[in-house]
């Protein structure tokens, strides 16, 4: 059997996890973040597919093609662009498979910039401020929620 497909996308300034604010973000690199899902969703049977880049195009691109590509659903660090994108929000409404927003650190418990997700209204579900145990978390509730929707 084909193991589902999920994808696994990380946008602005992850390429950075490691040295970038270790305080907020800790000292695990986006490679242990990925090895991390990776693992977990291996052992439930299901690729994970992970790709960074700091440029929302990209992001627009994956998330609309998911389905096409293949995806059964998206697990989804949009860094700064959370706050901001409409073209992300409208790319996940346009991917046709679920998405679940989720972050290592806990945006409501930061700055007030962040306490506004442009994108949670088109998403399934949301995990915050477990560091990289947050993308695993979120591939579990992505899994659960497609188990219930079959
Ligand atoms: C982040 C939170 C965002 O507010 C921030 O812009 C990021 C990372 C997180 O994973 O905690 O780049 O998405």
């Amino acid at each position: 059997m084909v193991a589902r497909r999920v994808l696994v996308a990380s946008g602005p300034n992850l390429d950075r996890l490691g040295t970038r604010e270790p305080e907020v973000y800790g000292t695990r690199t986006l490679d242990d973040v990925h090895r991390g899902v990776a693992d977990a969703a291996r052992e439930r049977g299901v690729e994970a597919v992970c790709r960074q880049s700091n440029h929302e195009g990209d992001l627009v691109g994956w998330i609309g093609r998911a389905k096409d590509d293949g995806f059964v659903g998206i697990v989804l660090n949009a860094g700064a662009y959370t706050h901001t994108s409409i073209a992300i929000f409208d790319a996940i409404k346009a991917s046709g498979v679920p998405t679940v927003e989720v972050h290592l650190s806990n945006p409501d418990a930061r700055e007030a910039f962040r306490r506004r997700s442009r994108i949670a209204p088109a998403c399934v579900g949301r995990v915050a401020g477990f560091g990289a145990a947050s993308y695993v978390l979120g591939l579990y509730g992505l899994l659960s929620s497609l188990d219930e929707s079959r």
